[in-house]
């Protein structure tokens, strides 16, 4: 699976999306019974709807984190096998999620970032400071920095605003040997050319996914991510030993 590497590769990076916290209860985007199938995202993921209707915003997020919170949803395999892997592997590692649950670090990832922000955390439209939630936002929670209720908005990237850690991740992109896609759609940018930088830059290019996307990696393989992100990886890991 990745004989078309030459040499042991030195530094990896690794996106995630939703297809990687799927096993773990919680639903996709774009699927059957996805989110956006259920909700009009412009409702509910942009800054427009946010101005429109905040309780109708809010009440959708209130109701992801409780999810995420609730006993059913805990770290699969994939998870598992990321964190495992990270320890493991003595070169660079950078892993960067679309979602924003908080299974990786639950797996015990440490060098994450997430792109797309951070359900269980919440951030005043004022000062931009960023706080934990745990429980429901709602309109007359008080800000923890300005005590005005109207202030506070889920921490989460909507539709027409800039992703997080930016720099760091094209700057990773630019220097990986590998880049490995695993569980998203691609259909969203700038995550969706990810895989082009980190060609340009000459990485190896991996996608694993239930199904084909459509975009053009150097290598696709395909089935459920709690099978194959510990198969690639443990493999992946025993051809570094070897080389080295
Ligand atoms: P999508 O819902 O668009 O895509 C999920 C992908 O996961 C699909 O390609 C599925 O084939 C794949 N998949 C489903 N189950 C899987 C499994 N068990 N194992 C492996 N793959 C599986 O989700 P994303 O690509 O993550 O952004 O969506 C990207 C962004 O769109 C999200 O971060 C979100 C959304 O708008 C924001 O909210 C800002």
């Amino acid at each position: 699976m990745i004989s078309s590497m030459q040499s042991s590769p030195r530094s990896l990076v690794i996106l995630t999306g939703a297809g990687i916290s799927a096993e773990s209860g919680i639903n996709t985007f774009r699927g059957a019974d996805g989110l956006w199938e259920n909700h009009p995202v412009e409702e509910v993921a942009t800054p427009e709807g946010f101005e429109r209707n905040p309780q109708l915003v809010y009440e959708f997020y209130n109701q992801r984190r409780r999810e995420l919170l609730s006993d059913k949803v805990k770290p699969n395999a994939a998870h598992t096998a990321l964190a495992k892997f990270e320890h493991q592997f003595d070169g660079s590692f950078l892993l960067v999620t679309q979602n924003i649950d908080n299974l990786h670090e639950r797996a015990g990832s440490q060098n994450l970032v997430h792109m797309h922000g951070e359900i269980l955390k919440m951030r005043c439209r004022n000062s931009h400071l960023v706080f934990d939630i745990r429980e429901d936002l709602v309109f007359d929670t008080q800000c923890r920095c300005c005590r005005s209720p109207g202030n506070l908005r889920p921490h989460i990237v909507w539709f027409g605003e800039i992703p997080l850690h930016m720099n760091k991740i094209n700057q990773a992109l630019e220097n990986c040997d590998i880049f490995v896609s695993i569980g998203t759609s691609g259909n969203v940018y700038p995550a969706s050319g990810f895989y082009q930088t980190a060609k340009i830059s000459r990485a190896h290019t991996v996608e694993l996914n239930l199904e084909q996307t459509g975009s053009s990696f150097d290598e696709h393989i395909y089935g459920p991510a709690s099978e194959l992100v510990p198969f690639y990886f443990e493999s992946l890991l025993e051809s570094v030993e070897q080389v080295e």
